[in-house]
């Protein structure tokens, strides 16, 4: 079993590895899908308990219409071609972000496997789906003020904030990785990440494999972890 209990990937790339070969940004975005796949049993079998991966951001709403259906069309392609693979491997489905904005149909999608998939206890599959981590935590904000209005003895601390975030319940995250090349967080988990260590890859997520995972898992381990402490 892996000592590493939460990784948060950001997928990026997958335009640039299209256009690179001369194809529409969707067929990038297509070949993604079966990374997701991938990595998601990699990781299960890894014995790692909780994969979150930044599916859709809330910026993500500025790129074409036809992009942007085109992405939201992406869970109904993974979870009718994997959502038995899930289940085989007792995998359960969660996910962060506003469902609000997503057409019903992504919606149904995501909350047809987050039903199917929940009394599985093997790893956590989240998706991070018109998610913002600003709006996460000024939202957060306002939810303990309001529990605050009815209780004036609670008194916040790291531990209690945490709680009011979406990802309420899961392990902090202990490895952070972003494809592509870009070295940026963009708005992903900037409170889950505290203490996380980053790794930068420049592969395009098309082309991230087990064995890139891998190689991001032994950098994570040549690092010392020592949280602030000598
Ligand atoms: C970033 O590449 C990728 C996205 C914005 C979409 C990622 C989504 C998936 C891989 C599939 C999600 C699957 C499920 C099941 C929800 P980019 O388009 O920003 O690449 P670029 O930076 O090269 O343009």
């Amino acid at each position: 079993m892996s000592d590493l209990k939460h990784v948060a990937i950001i997928m990026d790339g997958n335009g640039r590895w299209a256009t690179n070969k001369k194809m529409p940004r969707t067929a990038g975005h297509y070949e993604g899908v079966k990374r997701v796949r991938d990595i998601s049993l990699h990781a299960n079998e890894l014995g790692i308990s909780c994969l979150t991966l930044y599916a859709f951001s809330t910026e993500n709403w500025k790129r074409s219409g036809d992009e942007v259906n085109y992405i939201m069309s992406l869970p109904k392609i993974f979870f009718d071609s994997y959502l038995k693979e899930l289940m085989e491997n007792n995998i359960r489905v969660k996910m962060i972000g506003s469902m609000e904005r997503l057409p019903e149909e992504t919606r149904k999608v995501f909350e047809s496997a987050i039903k199917t998939t929940e009394n599985n206890t093997r790893m956590i599959l989240n998706f991070a789906v018109n998610y913002g981590s600003r709006t996460e935590i000024v939202n957060a904000a306002k939810k303990f003020a309001l529990d605050y209005q009815k209780n004036n003895d609670l008194v916040l601390d790291e531990q209690m904030f945490s709680e009011y975030l979406d990802t309420k319940g899961l392990p902090d995250i202990d490895l952070m990785i972003r494809t592509s090349g870009e070295q940026r967080i963009s708005n992903f988990l900037l409170y889950q990440l505290a203490y996380a260590e980053l790794v930068f890859t420049d592969v395009y997520w098309p082309d991230f494999k087990a064995p890139e995972f891998d190689k991001c898992l032994e950098e994570y381990y040549r690092r010392n972890r020592r949280f602030g402490a000598v």
